[in-house]
């Protein structure tokens, strides 16, 4: 991956007068400085949420490609001391206030926390104000005794919620507001936020990470706080950080997230829905106007495609979701205006639902793809292009819209960058108006422009503003005013066939199977750019393909297993021929 497209960004400095030099930019709305109406700066708006990754890893991924990647922030797992076990979800379990986790120690973050800052990437805590252990008892992974309700030295039985209840002090009944903010979710000793211990040891804890240099927190079970209590925490803190809000909607109930919007951004769950629908079974010609819903507004919210809780219980679209949707909702969620947008960098195995990160946490990539078991989505090449869209693209407004039909969007951001979303199964030829200036454009969803040469497809804006463009299946086109590209004619994406893989493969435990191939799209015959298959309907894994016409192809399958392991197919290579036209079914069983 070149990454000569982004050294060429100048980045808005938004760093507050008082930080010190290291410290990164500030997302507090209040201090954040508008873009001249022309200025060639850009400023910087995506997360990405680098889930259970080692703070090592972290600070070794800001470094090689999220800062030259223009990210503003890295989301990571929790920081403090946790229950013991394989689990992703132990690291949502504290026992002390420790910082050691599974993901590193105190030294090791705070060194990611400057290795970040030195790349301009600021960094949000993932920060458990509403409760601390399920289990009875145990020992924490940096050694510390507790009990459910007596954790030495920090807390004791009086310093939790005992509402009695309908089921043991478990919620229950999410219709009684009561209920959602002083019982427990699922065993989880919920702590006493409205009474001044607790919140004060929440703040010394929050104030030992701001002390490091953490720039925003997400505060995980909001929904299951009173926002009064959050609100009264955040006064305790030494500076006022980033904050969003975990507080998902569930239609009918009093806890809503606009109860929230006064503390902070709130992490609007709707949105994860409707693009769900919209790119699977609904219309993407719905997705224009997202302010009118009853939603959070666009300037408290932030939103994502996805994130580690919803790619596992499939309430959202993931990496494995069919006909390139999970792709083509993240370029619209980075192209459209609404949210603070988050990009979910996860593992590959996340049906087997409790599988703790692979490879030990240690994230890897390689160019554009995830390895070991990481997809890496943040590098993905659309996603990663999508970002540096996003960032140039600003406060622009949305203009221009068009939907001929409910699968195909196309808009502008005024003057900046122009976006093409094609959701349907058949190309799409058009003039587009843009909103831009004439000139040679990247794609940079399939390509960087790399000293003002496109690696990917280039498209030519006449100076009437008309790009002329075949968008295949599927696919989509992004240009904007910071990636010029070479061409001087018009390229055309060819047609591209669907091409459905179903595989019946009977496989153990944290095992997943691939299609790897002869073809780019296939990886190349390399493992660690295969395609991943949906084992939803299990022994039948699926997936779909999008490959040029009339192309012969060789493929294999292979598995990858939780130790690292690769298993190819036995000889010989599979093949086949895609059609002109329409769609190609393959279905076979592993041999
Ligand atoms: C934890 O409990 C064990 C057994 O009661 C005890 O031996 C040990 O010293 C305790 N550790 C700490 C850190 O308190
Ligand atoms: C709501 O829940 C609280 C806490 O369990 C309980 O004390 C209260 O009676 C409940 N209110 C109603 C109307 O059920
Ligand atoms: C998958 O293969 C197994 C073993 O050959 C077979 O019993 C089963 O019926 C197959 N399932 C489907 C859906 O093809």
């Amino acid at each position: 991956m070149k990454l000569s497209l982004f050294s060429i960004l100048t980045f808005v400095s938004l760093v507050h007068a008082k930080s010190h030099a290291a410290r990164s930019p500030s997302l507090n709305k209040a201090h954040s400085r508008p873009l001249a109406a022309h200025s060639s700066s850009v400023s910087k708006a995506v997360i990405a949420q680098m889930f259970e990754w080692t703070w090592d890893s972290v600070a070794a991924e800001c470094t090689t490609f999220l800062g030259p990647a223009g990210y503003a922030f890295v989301q990571v797992s929790p920081a403090q001391e946790h229950v013991q076990g394989p689990e992703w979800w132990t690291d949502y379990q504290p026992v002390s206030y420790t910082l050691t986790s599974k993901r590193g120690t105190r030294a090791q973050y705070a060194n990611m926390i400057s290795t970040c800052h030195a790349v301009g990437v600021g960094v949000i805590a993932d920060t458990l104000w509403n409760h601390m252990s399920q289990k009875n008892s145990g020992v924490g992974v940096a050694g510390s005794n507790f009990t459910h309700y007596n954790y030495p030295g920090i807390y004791q039985y009086q310093d939790f919620h005992h509402c009695g209840g309908e089921l043991n002090d478990n919620i229950v009944n999410y219709g009684n507001k009561t209920e959602v903010w002083t019982c427990q979710l699922n065993d989880l000793a919920d702590l006493a936020t409205d009474t001044d211990y607790v919140r004060q040891q929440l703040a010394t804890y929050t104030n030992d990470l701001i002390s490091l240099g953490v720039d925003g927190l997400r505060l995980d079970a909001s929904k299951h706080m009173d926002p009064n209590d959050i609100a009264n925490i955040l006064t305790r803190l030494t500076t006022r950080p980033y904050i969003t809000q975990e507080v998902i909607y569930g239609a009918g109930e009093p806890v809503t997230p606009a109860l929230y919007i006064g503390n902070g951004d709130v992490q609007e769950f709707r949105y994860t829905y409707a693009l769900k629908d919209a790119f699977l079974t609904g219309s993407i010609s719905s997705l224009q106007e997202l302010d009118n819903r009853g939603w959070v507004a666009g300037s408290g919210a932030n939103a994502f495609v996805s994130n580690h809780d919803t790619e596992r219980n499939k309430a959202s679209l993931n990496a494995y979701s069919p006909s390139n949707a999970y792709i083509l909702a993240t370029v619209f969620s980075l192209a459209h205006p609404y949210s603070r947008p988050s990009v979910l960098s996860s593992y590959t195995n996340f049906y087997n639902n409790d599988a703790g990160a692979p490879n030990s946490g240690t994230g890897t990539c390689t160019g554009n793809v995830g390895t070991n078991g990481w997809f890496c989505q943040h590098r993905w090449q659309a996603i990663a292009g999508m970002v540096g869209f996003r960032n140039q693209v600003g406060s622009a407004p949305l203009t221009g819209w068009i939907s001929p039909s409910s699968q195909r969007i196309a808009f502008s951001r005024g003057s900046l960058g122009f976006v093409a979303i094609n959701n349907a199964d058949s190309e799409w030829s058009a003039t587009f108006m843009t909103g831009l200036p004439a000139g040679s454009y990247c794609n940079v969803v399939d390509g960087t422009s790399v000293a003002g040469v496109c690696t990917g497809t280039a498209f030519t804006i006449s100076n009437d503003g008309c790009l002329v463009a075949t968008v295949g299946a599927r696919q989509a086109i992004a240009v904007h005013v910071g990636a010029l590209g070479s061409g001087t004619v018009m390229p055309k994406i060819a047609q591209q066939v669907p091409v459905l893989f179903y595989e019946n493969a009977t496989t153990t435990y944290g095992d997943n199977i691939f299609v790897v191939g002869s073809v780019p799209q296939l990886g190349n015959w390399d493992p660690s750019n295969a395609i991943p298959l949906d084992p939803s309907n299990y022994p039948v894994w699926a997936a779909t393909v999008y490959l040029p016409p009339n192309t012969a192809f060789q493929y294999k399958f292979i598995r990858k297993e939780s130790n690292g392991n690769v298993v190819w197919e036995s000889d010989p290579d599979r093949q086949d021929t895609t059609p002109a036209s329409g769609t190609q079914s393959i279905v076979t069983s592993w041999r």
